[in-house]
């Protein structure tokens, strides 16, 4: 049942997870029933206040208390953990980072500004400030690939015998899997340098038929077959996102696609996905100054920069995420 206490009270949940994350307690409580005196000298903290730090966890849910005094990663808490096939450890120590729940402080003000909160609490937009702190870029690459890596498999799309170039590709992780699945596409992973810091062994597998290329986005695209941008427009506005769409037209080649892969706000609030769209679209008002999209907003977008588009997918898997196909005029 919604209770309004308890969602005012959210951010406590977000900061209880990851100071529990950030401590390395999943990893360890993982490891099988430890007693708070043990885990407190493991992890190098104040024992009652760890005490009192499982307790929540155990109440939310996370942890197990196994009588007397011992506790133990739940079923539930495993995706916390760094190993986890479908970790989103990354995804809570971003989440929780001071820098991005410091942003979020500043909603009141974006909603009546119009200004985007992070470059207001800040002082400058958030790919500038990943440019200049190498812990949150690792950080935000790599909640990145956890959040890419979930959805990579149901892309529908066949990229047999194509090159295709992935614009603002982070760190491969999507192009590693599209790749993996067609042996005889090629591939150019394009972003900043601080966005491909982590991407040559993820692309390991298909090395030899993948290069990495950086740049800005906005001067210019390589050219291929198939472009995608995963994750991109939405963090950008109307006119940014044409400006970048008008160089992809330029280097698509005769025939090509354009795969726009990111949530499409559905028309209805009644949607299944329209929570994790509307709650996604708000986030964008608070990192970057983009905005999530309609089937009809993407046409109009697309329209500008002279593409066509083709088809919008189902959801991918369990997102919220659908591929918009586009082709050149
Ligand atoms: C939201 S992330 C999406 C990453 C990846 N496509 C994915 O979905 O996992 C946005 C990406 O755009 C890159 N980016 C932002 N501005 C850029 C620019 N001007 N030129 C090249 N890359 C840029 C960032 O480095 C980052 O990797």
């Amino acid at each position: 049942m919604k209770n309004l206490s308890a969602m005012a009270f959210g951010f406590a949940g977000s900061q209880i997870l990851y100071a529990a994350t950030k401590l390395g307690l999943p990893d360890v409580l993982a490891r099988g029933p430890i007693g708070v005196a043990d885990l407190a000298v493991k992890v190098q903290v104040n024992q009652d206040s760890l005490h009192r730090l499982l307790r929540a966890l155990v109440v939310l849910d996370v942890a197990i208390e196994i009588p007397p005094g011992r506790y133990a990663l739940s079923a539930f808490g495993q995706p916390l953990r760094a190993g986890h096939p479908r970790s989103i450890r990354s995804s809570v120590l971003l989440l929780g980072d001071p820098a991005t729940w410091q942003a979020w402080g500043a909603l009141t003000s974006a909603v009546q500004t119009g200004e985007t909160a992070w470059d207001h609490v800040h002082g400058r937009p958030l790919f500038e400030h990943l440019a200049a702190s190498e812990e949150l870029s690792t950080i935000f690459n790599t909640a990145m690939r956890e959040g890419t890596g979930q959805v990579a498999e149901f892309v529908p799309f066949d990229f047999s015998g194509t090159t295709v170039v992935d614009v603002g590709g982070g760190n491969g992780t999507l192009l590693a899997a599209l790749l993996g699945r067609h042996p005889d596409a090629h591939g150019v992973l394009f972003d900043s340098a601080e966005g491909t810091a982590a991407a040559v062994p993820i692309l390991a597998d298909v090395a030899d038929r993948c290069r990495i290329e950086n740049g800005d986005f906005f001067d210019a695209v390589p050219e291929g077959d198939v472009i995608i941008l995963k994750g991109i427009l939405h963090d950008w506005d109307d006119d940014t996102c044409v400006r970048l769409l008008r160089g992809c037209r330029k280097s698509l080649r005769l025939g090509g696609r354009l795969l726009v892969i990111e949530p499409v706000m559905p028309e209805s609030l009644a949607a299944p996905e329209a929570s994790g769209v509307v709650m996604s679209d708000l986030a964008m008002l608070v990192y970057t100054g983009g905005r999530e999209r309609t089937r009809s907003e993407f046409g109009a977008l697309l329209d500008a920069a002279g593409f066509t588009l083709t088809q919008v997918s189902e959801r991918l898997g369990a997102s919220s995420i659908r591929v918009v196909e586009a082709a050149g005029d």
